[in-house]
């Protein structure tokens, strides 16, 4: 395409079929524009039937770090705050949007988004992404715009593992310059990078307005969800360390360590009961695990996962005492207990459901297609939060839970609400809205426990459950291989402190049939989960005397370095198919440890090659068992690590004493 010069004010269009809310670089276009065919953020529909907006500057206030801007209808009595906040030290920047109906009729709402960004005009940009799908989430991809749009979005009521809001675009030839940002939102979001014919480049993110629809009542506000972008002139590197930065802060227990904790699903599967937890609870306590998680089959009914969800207290044969011994038993064992929920969910064959079947999300003429024998609950329905809220409070009053796993195992189907009070395409705002309520309230009850988001794997990950959640469980896919790739790919957004990884048997990895049949070394598998928050998930009872040994060794020095994994600077090195090394710094850059691993390489293979960084160029680091040398001279050196195929290593960096200085 060629290069059209930027719009000035006086140059208003080239063309009758071109107009300048087409040229301009809006900072919130509205559907209504002028003649503009861009992609708009907000889109109105009034009740005398105009569907156009047109928005004015009004004024503009300054606190600290925030700028408001206020912008008005030409013609309607409808106000629009565009909010900005400034997060000088991660170098980020948040924006949200309130709409005020000022007038006394409602007006439609049919697409509210977060924010608009603009990149300079005139050049090629590549977007990157992720994308992934149950059991294979967060693949990162690389992909030029082109003329027209580009649109990722879920519209599974959920974040989704197919895609996720966090994206960045760059200019091929100048890959150090980075834009790049993410939405915190747990619903249906929508993302559209726009090429104009002009090579103007543009990107939207939001709520996603598929089948949605909000009506704004007299005297109504309606909030967008935030979005947080930025940009660096330090490439990839530069974009993570800002949003790793940026999350950790602001996680519910930001400074808090993760424990190690062991999970009991790959064990036991659904046949939990009380002397089998008791027993892996032993095993697992001699390894020094520190939180003992049960999984899902503890509760009412629940023998398969054809029966149970919602009826939230314990299964009276498998714990005929309930849950009490249980916890006594993993407290006086010298951990802490958690266990699993998955709150949203109803079986048909439930107390639950056989008492309110009107409470799931469903059209009152069309089937109610379960997915995993389940259905959804209703979450926009105020008593279905009240419900959740009193029995799940009970739970967390009544035992010593110091951990919840949230669980969702089904995106949405028939999304009807019937009897709904207002607009019913509102379900998709207010089940996220209903969901965050439930959350934020047994948060505010119960400020000591730590909430892990998972949804089937990775399905939920995002910015807002991160409000409430300290940790993600990033795929029930655990082969250490296929895990590499996708902590590459969630490292993108989220630092390693919310990422979950738990080390499982070789049988598991290849359960689905996926994967090689290949044995990774005990060795390997934990140094794979050691670079994230490390959990153990294998049947501990299969465990020979070495295997015991050798984990207890390795959890051992996970906790030495936990600090610098969970709290500290990431850096990866080297991410092929085949080889990974990954670097983690204190905060002053003092202290370091460096994963590396080798999956498969034919033969006659070569060594890892690695440079390390983020090192003080005038200190002097020493890597263990490697050497010693200046940050500078480190950086400037190819390290070559002799690694064989399934091969992994672990090396301390440290920083020596300047001798000038003792
Ligand atoms: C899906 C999760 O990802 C698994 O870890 C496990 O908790 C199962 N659900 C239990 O149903």
């Amino acid at each position: 395409l060629p290069n059209y010069p930027a719009p000035t004010d006086d140059n208003e269009g080239y063309a009758s079929f071109n107009g300048p809310g087409q040229l301009a670089a809006s900072e919130y276009p509205a559907y209504g524009d002028g003649l503009s065919y861009i992609e708009p953020c907000l889109k109105l529909t009034f009740a005398d039937g105009t569907r156009t907006a047109e928005l004015e500057f009004v004024t503009s206030t300054v606190q600290d770090d925030s700028l408001t801007l206020t912008l008005r209808d030409a013609h309607y009595p409808v106000r629009l705050a565009l909010h900005y906040h400034l997060h000088a030290h991660d170098d980020l920047l948040e924006r949200w949007v309130t709409i005020y109906n000022e007038g006394d009729t409602a007006v439609t709402i049919e697409r509210i988004f977060s924010a608009q960004w603009h990149v300079p005009t005139g050049h090629d940009y590549h977007l990157r992404h992720l994308v992934g799908r149950w059991y294979d989430e967060w693949q990162l991809v690389e992909e030029p715009l082109t003329a027209g749009t580009k649109t990722l979005e879920s519209r599974r009521l959920t974040t989704s593992h197919h895609h996720n809001p966090w994206f960045t675009l760059h200019r091929p030839d100048q890959p150090a310059a980075v834009w790049f940002g993410t939405l915190a939102w747990s619903g249906n979001w929508k993302l559209t990078a726009e090429v104009s014919e002009t090579k103007q480049t543009r990107l939207s993110l939001g709520l996603n307005d598929w089948d949605f629809a909000w009506q704004l009542g007299a005297g109504e506000t309606f909030t967008t969800p935030f979005a947080l972008a930025g940009y660096t002139a330090e490439g990839f590197a530069g974009a993570r360390r800002c949003l790793h930065q940026h999350i950790r802060r602001h996680l519910p227990h930001p400074e808090q360590l993760r424990p190690v904790l062991y999970n009991s699903w790959e064990a036991t599967m659904f046949a939990v009961d009380e002397p089998s937890q008791k027993q892996l609870a032993e095993r697992a306590a001699e390894l020094g695990v520190e939180l003992f998680v049960m999984d899902d089959g503890w509760f009412h009914g629940r023998v398969f996962d054809n029966a149970g969800l919602g009826d939230w207290w314990p299964d009276e044969t498998k714990f005929p005492h309930g849950l009490q011994p249980l916890i006594q038993h993993v407290n006086q064992l010298g951990m802490q207990f958690g266990l699993w929920l998955e709150p949203e969910m109803v079986n048909p064959d439930s107390e639950l459901y056989r008492a309110h079947p009107d409470w799931v999300i469903h059209f009152p003429t069309r089937p109610r297609t379960p997915a995993r024998n389940q259905l959804i609950l209703n979450l926009a329905r105020p008593d279905v939060q009240t419900y959740l809220i009193e029995k799940l409070d009970a739970l967390l009053s009544q035992h010593n839970i110091a951990f919840i796993k949230w669980d969702m195992n089904r995106n949405v189907s028939e999304p009807g609400w019937p009897n709904a009070p207002a607009d019913p395409r509102e379900i998709w705002v207010r089940y996220v809205q209903g969901l965050y309520r439930v959350w934020d309230t047994l948060r505010e009850r119960h400020p000591q426990v730590l909430w892990q988001s998972c949804s089937g794997g990775g399905g939920r990950a995002d910015l807002g459950i991160l409000h409430r959640a300290d940790q993600i469980w990033v795929s029930d896919n655990t082969n250490p291989a296929r895990r590499l790739a996708m902590q590459y790919g969630f490292s993108q957004c989220f630092p390693a402190g919310t990422m979950e990884a738990w080390v499982t048997k070789d049988e598991f990895q290849t359960l689905m049939g996926q994967g090689d049949p290949v044995h990774y070394p005990l060795q390997f598998r934990f140094h794979v989960s050691m670079m994230g928050v490390l959990g153990l998930g294998m049947n501990l009872h299969h465990l020979s005397d070495a295997e015991k040994a050798e984990a207890q060794k390795l959890i051992a020095t996970y906790k030495e370095i936990r600090p610098l994994v969970q709290q500290g600077e990431q850096f990866w090195l080297v991410q092929t198919e085949t080889d990974t090394a990954v670097l983690y710094l204190d905060e002053s850059h003092t202290e370091g440890v460096l994963f590396a691993f080798r999956t498969f390489l034919p033969e006659p293979s070569a060594p890892l090659r690695l440079r390390l960084a983020g090192l003080t160029d005038t200190a002097v680091y020493k890597l263990e068992g490697i050497g010693q040398k200046t940050g500078a001279e480190w950086q400037a050196t190819d390290l070559a690590l002799p690694l064989g195929n399934f091969e992994s290593r672990l090396l301390r960096l440290t920083q020596q004493p300047d001798p000038l200085k003792s």
